[in-house]
Parts: C-alpha cells; sequence; structure tokens
C-alpha cells in the first residue's frame, strides 16, 4: 500500500539516527526528513519546492549532469563555477563574481561524480560563509558520503554552525547497499523547506517503494559500523588498481579522493571530441567510459573521459589488463 508521502516512520527514524551519528546533523524524523525515489527524486522535489523560474543555481564544474537536467526542468538557471584539475581547486574569486541579484542557490557535490573530489572543511566553510553572505540556499548531495579514501572523514554541510537552516541535504542508499534500482533516497532541511518539499514529493511519486523503504530501514538498523569501514577499503583497492591501470596506459588519471569515478585524460587518444575518444578506446579495449563533455562543456572536456570502478574485482581486473596491454 502507499506510506505516508514522506515515508515510513521506521526509514524517517532510521535516517535521523543516522544523520545524529554520521553526519553531525540534528533532523526530526517527524518534520525534516523527506523520504523519496532516490537521491534524483529528492532533489527534484528539493529544487521545484525551492526555486523559481529564472533563479540562477550555482554549481561546480565538472558537475553531475543531472543537476543541470533538473535545474533546467524547473526553469531555474545554472551558472558553474570551474575546477581546475588535477586536484579540481575552484577560485573564491570566481565564485564572487557570478553573484547576481537572481542568485538563489549553490549546489555542492562532496564527494563528487564525476571528479571524485571530496570538499576539505576548510572548503565547505568557505561555500558556507559565501552561502550565509549572500543569503543562498545550500543544496548538498551527500550520497557517496561512505566512499572515501586515505583516510578522509565526511563533513556534511548541514552540521557547519548556522548551515542547517538554509541546508538542504541529499542522500540515499542506492549506492551504500548497492541497490540502484530501488529507488530511496530522501532529503532532510528545516520544517519549513521541508512541508514545501514533502508537498512536491506527494505530487511527483505519491511515495518511495514501500517494501523497499522497509528493506533500506532494516538495512540501516541492522548493518554493523564495519559495513561502511571495509565498503571504503574495498573502493579504495579497486580505485587503485584502476588508476594505476590508467597511468600505465599513458591515460592519467586525476586520483579520486572519494565516490567511485575517475576523470582520466584521454588527449593523446586519436579524435577531436570526448565521444570519438571513448568509443576509440571502447573499440581497442571494450573498456567503456562516459565522453568528458557530459560533466565539463566544450574543448576541455574532450580531453576526459570518466570511468566508474565500481565493478566486481573480476571484471576490474580484466579492464585492467586490457588497458595495459592494449598499447594506447
Ligand atoms: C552525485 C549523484 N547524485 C545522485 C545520484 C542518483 O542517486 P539515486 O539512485 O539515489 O537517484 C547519482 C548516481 O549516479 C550521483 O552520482
Amino acid at each position: 500500500v502507499y506510506t505516508r508521502f514522506d515515508g515510513v516512520p521506521e526509514l524517517r527514524e532510521a535516517i535521523a539516527d543516522k544523520l545524529g551519528h554520521y553526519n553531525g546533523i540534528r533532523a526530526d524524523p517527524e518534520t525534516e526528513v523527506t523520504v523519496s525515489a532516490g537521491a534524483t527524486g529528492a532533489f527534484h522535489c528539493a529544487c521545484a519546492a525551492l526555486l523559481n523560474p529564472g533563479d540562477e543555481v550555482i554549481l561546480f564544474e565538472p558537475y553531475y549532469q543531472y543537476h543541470i537536467s533538473v535545474l533546467m526542468a524547473v526553469e531555474a538557471v545554472p551558472v558553474v563555477v570551474h575546477m581546475q584539475p588535477p586536484a579540481w581547486i575552484y577560485s573564491l574569486t570566481q565564485l564572487e563574481q557570478l553573484v547576481t541579484a537572481r542568485t538563489k542557490a549553490i549546489i555542492v557535490n562532496s564527494p563528487g561524480n564525476p571528479s571524485g573530489k571530496v570538499f576539505s572543511r576548510a572548503e565547505l566553510e568557505a561555500v558556507a560563509e559565501f552561502a550565509c553572505r549572500h543569503d543562498l540556499f545550500v543544496l548538498t548531495d551527500e550520497i557517496y558520503e561512505y566512499f572515501l579514501y586515505d583516510g578522509r572523514r565526511h563533513v556534511s554541510m548541514a552540521s557547519l554552525p548556522n548551515m542547517a537552516e538554509r541546508t538542504v541535504t541529499i542522500g540515499g542508499y542506492s549506492k551504500t547497499f548497492s541497490v540502484t534500482g530501488w529507488r530511496i533516497g530522501y532529503s532532510v532541511a528545516a520544517q519549513t523547506w521541508t512541508r514545501a518539499i514533502g508537498a512536491m514529493n506527494d505530487l511527483l511519486y505519491v511515495c518511495a517503494p514501500a517494501p523497499l523503504q522497509i528493506g533500506v530501514a532494516r538495512g540501516i538498523r541492522d548493518l554493523p559500523d564495519d559495513f561502511y569501514g571495509s565498503l571504503a577499503r574495498d573502493y579504495q583497492h579497486k580505485r587503485d588498481r584502476f588508476c594505476s591501470a590508467l597511468a600505465k596506459a599513458g591515460l592519467t588519471p586525476s586520483i579520486p579522493e572519494g565516490a567511485y569515478y575517475v576523470l582520466a585524460d584521454v588527449s593523446r587518444l586519436p579524435g577531436d571530441s570526448g565521444k570519438a575518444r571513448a568509443m576509440y578506446l571502447l573499440e581497442q579495449t571494450g573498456v567503456a567510459g562516459v565522453p568528458g563533455e557530459a560533466f565539463i562543456p566544450g574543448v576541455a572536456g574532450a580531453n576526459f573521459v570518466r570511468f566508474s570502478y565500481a565493478k566486481t574485482d573480476l571484471d576490474l581486473d580484466e579492464a585492467c589488463r586490457r588497458l595495459t596491454q592494449a598499447g594506447l
């Protein structure tokens, strides 16, 4: 049967507990958590609820294309701040220059898809200060919160001083529990915003899939802490093996700090677009990647292909073997 529009109590409570002990966010499961159809649904509802047509929203490039698509769906205007490889550093000066009277929000995605960038606490504090000074919402997509490497710890924007009121935290279990098709995600925000986000969720989805809400709630409750630790260790191992194969193949990777994607420099491959280079690589090796233009428009994007290393060790080993033996 349908559940309450914002999710079953068991799941809202499990998420609120997790937010308390992992994210440092105090959220009332009754009024501040909205379970939705994946993080995608949660993000769409937040944008539909909080943005008006013509509102400008700043996001970091390379960006996750769905963020742009959702902004366009609600007729908001994406405005990008460039990050420089290989460490994906952005300039606060450029950020300031992008602000206009129409700027309404800024999107942060850390750990990030496609760059694997993890914003340091200092970087998040700088964005927080910027958002407060210009009175902006912060929409923060933290779906890869457990995929962190080299001893990094997750920092949630809403846990920073004075940020809970203006921050919408988006999360979900597609990645953490490897259940992308279950479509279980959530948003967390102050009650006023949650009321509007919940209304949108009701309108667009009625509710998230009922039995799968229960399944995810049990997972959150029952899995031991070490599940999350070993997840990060396993993926760090995958990252290391895949990045070293890319480097050996001459496709210099920008080493991800989190999430499970890597942008590799493919400029030495034949072709004048990311798509042509990705196709060349596919034909030569059978290894598929997404052309960089999906995340960085124009010529800069043509130099990159994004790979996902969320693969079985067997498949990953085979991909590494093919990349290193292809003589690219
Ligand atoms: C940054 C980011 N946010 C959200 C999603 C989608 O999450 P969900 O399956 O919960 O909709 C993805 C999936 O690739 C992602 O990379």
